[in-house]
């Protein structure tokens, strides 16, 4: 009997993040096709600071759901518990993963070699892909023949197939299985259980950039935007989840979600009224919107968005939003920043000055008073958020020069400085001075700028 259906050896390329490679048996071949997956620009929305670091071994052990795990492992899923589960490669000790996993260096962690919830979802689904493409010609490659276990049995894909007669996980076409899950969430008498089962199931779908516009096409986009005003918590949740995941780097998702009304709702549901799990969900929804989409941005603004930030700033035990609204602020800036320097260079207009009239996002904030609001986060005492304050204020320089040049923010730079420069020549080489290093460069970087 065929237990375990083995899998997945994902390779990660030294270069990008954006490469991870998919094979069914170890290979060196990159052969996956990402056109139809897509890659997250960043790892903002993955949650990771919930989740514990998977340590691998040479034993097989359970992945939990939404662990990360790093790349370079042997993956396989356990058909009978569903569970997915991993272990180092052969010959693999482990060491290259051991620096990753014993430290809290909080800024290295956002490293290329860990793989999100969103990657290994990914990673299933274009095995499953697979799985169709086999079907649809009929043939095996060698690839399909190899230790699927990592053991010694080898199993053409045929036998694989006739033992999965009855499993229906890789047979069913996906817009049959969107089609399903709108259905029940369109249907009045289904249970609540039944409808956050189908949200979360429709979030596994809409990562494909095609079934997330089946789902729209199908009129399921509007129905989940609707659950987002649900009276049940865990609906709002999960439907500001699929949301996001469903206009991530998808641009005509993107149009639809703002036409029917998305932002409004999104921005309500960051209020302080809401729960925090709502909250992040809903943030990460808004940044997926808005995200590469410049009228979205724009809309975000006039909806007053940034007012909704500055509320977030100003409340207490918001640390993670204020931390991701930062973020969400400084990668928005630093594109808006960047088409209009490619749009003046092309016009051969001068770039070398004070360019921030013409970032839609800059111009408002400093308008609204943002060039002196970013310095006072400074004075929190969390790493995460001083870096992200840090990485701001190196973007804002080109409109907030002469405010960042004030005595009470040079300061505050210079303070921060020496502190991390302490810590940076610490005793001995540690995670913590490497990091405290970092931050020390980011700051010596960003004083040089004010210059
Ligand atoms: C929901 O059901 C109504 C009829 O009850 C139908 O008109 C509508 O098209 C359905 N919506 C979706 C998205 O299936
Ligand atoms: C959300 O629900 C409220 C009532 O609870 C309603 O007034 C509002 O129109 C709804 N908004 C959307 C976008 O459906
Ligand atoms: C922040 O970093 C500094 C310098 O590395 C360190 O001394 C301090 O303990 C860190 N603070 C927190 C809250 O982790």
């Amino acid at each position: 009997m065929l237990q375990y259906l083995a899998i997945l050896v994902l390779l990660t390329s030294a270069l990008g993040d954006q490469q991870q490679g998919l094979v069914l048996v170890k290979s060196d071949d990159d052969d996956t096709n990402d056109d139809k997956v897509k890659v997250a620009p960043n790892t903002e929305q993955f949650d990771e600071e919930d989740l514990e670091v998977f340590q691998p071994s040479s034993e097989w052990q359970s992945i939990k759901p939404g662990q990360s795990i790093p790349a370079g492992l042997h993956v396989r899923m356990n058909l009978q518990t569903g569970q997915k589960e991993a272990k180092l490669m052969e010959g693999d000790d482990g060491t290259k993963f051991k620096n990753n996993m014993d430290s809290e260096k909080k800024f290295i962690t956002i490293d290329k070699n860990v793989i999100s919830k969103q990657r290994l979802k990914e990673a299933l689904k274009d095995f499953r892909d697979k799985f169709h493409d086999e079907s649809a010609n009929g043939e095996h490659s060698d690839q399909s023949h190899g230790s699927l276990t990592g053991g010694k049995t080898f199993r053409s894909i045929d036998e694989i197939r006739k033992e999965l007669e009855g499993v229906d996980l890789f047979l069913k076409k996906d817009i049959e299985e969107i089609t399903k899950h709108v259905e029940i969430l369109n249907t009045s008498s289904s249970s609540l259980a039944e409808k956050e089962h189908a949200l979360d199931e429709l979030e596994y779908y809409v990562h494909q950039i095609d079934n997330a516009r089946d789902l729209d096409t199908i009129g399921g986009l509007s129905l989940v935007i609707k659950f987002m005003n649900s009276s049940q918590e865990s609906l709002r949740t999960r439907a500001c989840y699929v949301l996001g995941s469903a206009v991530q780097s998808n641009l005509m998702v993107q149009q639809s979600a703002l036409k029917q009304g998305a932002l409004p709702l999104l921005l309500r549901l960051l209020s302080k009224h809401e729960p925090m799990a709502v909250r992040k969900k809903a943030m990460y929804a808004l940044s997926s919107l808005i995200r590469l989409f410049l009228v979205g941005q724009k809309e975000f603004l006039k909806l007053n968005g940034l007012e909704m930030f500055v509320k977030l700033f100003n409340e207490a035990n918001t640390e993670p939003l204020v931390i991701k609204a930062i973020t969400l602020m400084t990668d928005i800036l630093t594109e808006q920043i960047e088409y209009v320097t490619s749009l003046l260079r092309k016009q051969g207009q001068d770039v070398s000055g004070d360019i921030s009239g013409r970032v839609p996002l800059l111009k408002s904030m400093i308008e609204k008073g943002w060039c002196q609001l970013i310095p006072s986060l400074l004075h929190t005492t969390e790493n995460d958020t001083r870096e992200k304050v840090l990485q701001a204020l190196h973007v804002m320089v080109t409109g907030c020069k002469s405010e960042f040049q004030k005595a009470h923010i040079q300061n505050s730079l210079k303070k921060l400085k020496l502190e991390w420069l302490k810590d940076a020549r610490g005793s001995e080489a540690s995670d913590s001075s490497e990091y405290a290093g970092i931050l020390a460069q980011l700051v010596t970087d960003l004083m040089s700028k004010l210059t």
